[in-house]
């Protein structure tokens, strides 16, 4: 027999947006590792951990690191109680290393100052290191079921085409915190946060939403005039600076010399190669004179690029081997064996990859 064609679907009424969205979650929210079962309000600690982790990257890559950091350290206080280091080589992958010191600076508070329990207010969590308007207002809502509108990318998107938001991000912000707060379900903020997130990860792509799928899909301005893909309005594109610079391997027999980066900064605390210093634009002609010590440097052919948020970085590698370890030296010699344990940031783990160093 012939399918009836699909009928139009009856606009969702204005104060039910919430009820809609809800109702659709309860069928098919994602299982992930840091989520209560329905009906239970999630552990703080798991959830902070996964927002903070979440932080500009994808669930897929986040739950191997979230599990291993939740069986390694169970608890805040555990957490804060774990050196530095082991957490930034736990970290090392996940990119942002000032988000992990960040991390422990903020489980040491959580654990010293407020007896191992996070404050459950939006405004006392955006007090603790790391935690920003997204993640205090995402952990209020999940943890704490305080009615709260965590605004990420998805949430952006779904509620700019809901409401077709004209005006460019970043300033339509305020409106689309507004239009989301107007259909927050009093009695389930927390489920609502994580519902909007779900449904832009999962139906309301940016690129190809499935429009036919959509609890809201009846109410969505933008789907009405077809302009979906129009929304959010991006502001004009800024065009992202490159820079060129080098990196120096310096080997004694089977070791190779690393330093440390200064704390605060771009890859703050992590261990490099030493290199020219990366917020410069080094050209290839000037880069020698940034080597550690008068060597017979060698350039490895190809060279090592690496796009971070702010700027795009051409590498030169060079490799030498020094005769005798030199007192004037800094940093440490490290078995180059060793390389896979250490925290190095995935540049530093380029490059150590095209020296030959360990295998990508
Ligand atoms: N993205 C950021 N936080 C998330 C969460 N709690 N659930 C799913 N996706 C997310």
């Amino acid at each position: 027999m012939a399918r009836a064609s699909a009928k139009p679907r009856k606009p969702v009424a204005a104060d039910d947006l919430g009820g809609a969205l809800l109702a659709w979650w309860d069928r098919h929210r994602r299982v992930l590792p840091w989520r209560a079962p329905p009906g239970r309000t999630a552990d703080p600690y798991a959830v902070w951990l996964s927002e903070i982790m979440l932080q500009q990257t994808t669930v897929a890559s986040v739950t191997g690191y979230f599990s291993k950091f939740m069986t390694r350290w169970p608890s805040v206080e555990a957490l804060a109680k774990a050196p530095l280091e082991d957490v930034l080589v736990a970290w090392a992958g996940l990119g942002y290393y000032a988000r992990a010191r960040n991390l422990h600076a903020c489980a040491k508070i959580v654990a010293e100052k407020h007896g191992g329990r996070f404050p459950s207010s939006e405004a006392q969590l955006l007090g603790l290191p790391g935690v920003g308007p997204y993640t205090a207002a995402a952990v209020a809502a999940i943890a704490f079921n305080q009615p709260c509108v965590a605004r990420d990318g998805n949430v952006e998107r779904v509620v700019a085409r809901l409401f077709a938001v004209a005006e460019p991000l970043p300033g339509a912000r305020a409106a689309i915190s507004a239009h989301a707060a107007s259909f927050l379900p009093r009695e389930r903020p927390g489920d609502f946060a994580q519902a909007l997130m779900d449904l832009g990860a999962t139906i309301c792509a940016p690129r190809a939403p499935e429009c036919g799928r959509c609890p809201l899909e009846p109410s969505c301005a933008a789907r009405r005039a077809g302009t979906q893909l129009s929304f959010p309005v991006k502001p004009p594109k800024a065009a992202r600076p490159h820079r060129r610079g080098a990196v120096f391997v310096l080997r004694r027999g089977d070791r190779v010399l690393l330093r440390g980066r200064p704390p605060e900064g771009l890859l703050g605390g992590m261990s490099e190669f030493p290199s020219t210093p990366l917020t410069l634009d080094v050209e290839p002609g000037a880069a020698r004179a940034y080597a550690p010590i008068e060597a017979r440097w060698r350039e490895i052919e190809g060279g090592v690029r690496h796009v971070f948020t702010h700027f795009s970085l051409d590498l030169t590698v060079f490799v030498a081997e020094a005769a005798a370890a030199d007192p004037a030296l800094e940093g440490r010699w490290t078995k180059a064996a060793d390389l896979g344990v250490e925290a190095l940031p995935t540049l530093m783990r380029k490059v150590a990859v095209h020296a030959g160093l360990i295998l990508a």
